[in-house]
């Protein structure tokens, strides 16, 4: 009998912690502030607060059509082309908040990555050398289109890829650990570069928080 109504208030608390656990999950997306970003060299603090504004456009309308497509959900209005649109448009908007804060996550480095990390070993494990993946990841960047070049780590294997996402959604590999995350949207390089692309992304090189990026890594 004791045990049964221990049983039953752990199943209640269980319940309750679920709830608040639910509740905290649906609080609206807040900017992070990347500020401490500023003076770094080779990105001029002009262009870093355009991007910080861009950036903070994409956390306002994630929450914005999250909020939206929630209500239309309420009224019925699931069926409708503009339900669909707008849930199309949403892993858009989240995708580009998110890309944005890993992008300035991994930036406002001053260390090389070092020779003996355990990302160092993988990195000359799946590219050959150093060397190698910097150019294949580059080439990444430099394509044709706007985009993302992503370092990705699958979980399940733990094997690297360098993989080009276009826009904010399209090229994700499922499951995929973002580990470094490079912004080749033009806004990211023609206020600092106008059209020189490699310059920018030698800048971006220069200034990767390799921490940061060893930080994602699992395996
Ligand atoms: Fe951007």
């Amino acid at each position: 009998m004791v045990g049964n109504r221990i049983v039953a208030m752990a199943a209640v608390l269980v319940l309750l912690l679920a709830c608040g656990a639910s509740v905290q999950a649906a609080k609206p997306y807040e900017a992070q502030d990347f500020s401490k970003l500023k003076g770094m060299k080779g990105f001029s603090d002009k262009a870093l607060d355009l991007h910080f504004t861009l950036y903070q456009g994409y956390v306002k309308n994630a929450n914005l059509l999250w909020d939206e497509l929630q209500k239309m959900a309420e009224q019925n209005q699931a069926a409708t082309p503009a339900f669909a649109e707008l849930k199309r448009r949403f892993g858009w908007e989240f995708d580009g908040m998110r890309l944005h804060e890993l992008y300035f996550g991994n930036l406002g480095g001053k260390e090389p990555l070092a020779p003996d990390s355990r990302l160092m070993k993988k990195i000359v494990e799946n590219f050959g050398s150093y060397d190698k993946w910097a150019a294949d990841f580059k080439a990444t960047g430099a394509m044709r289109g706007i985009g993302w070049a992503v370092l990705f780590e699958d979980p399940q294997t733990g094997r690297l890829f360098n993989v080009w996402i276009n826009e904010h959604d399209v090229g994700h590999l499922a499951g995929g650990q973002p580990l470094l995350i490079m912004d080749v949207f033009e806004h990211a390089y023609l206020p600092d570069y106008g059209l020189k692309r490699g310059e920018y992304i030698q800048a971006f090189f220069d200034n990767i928080d390799w921490k940061a990026v060893e930080g994602r890594s699992g395996k």
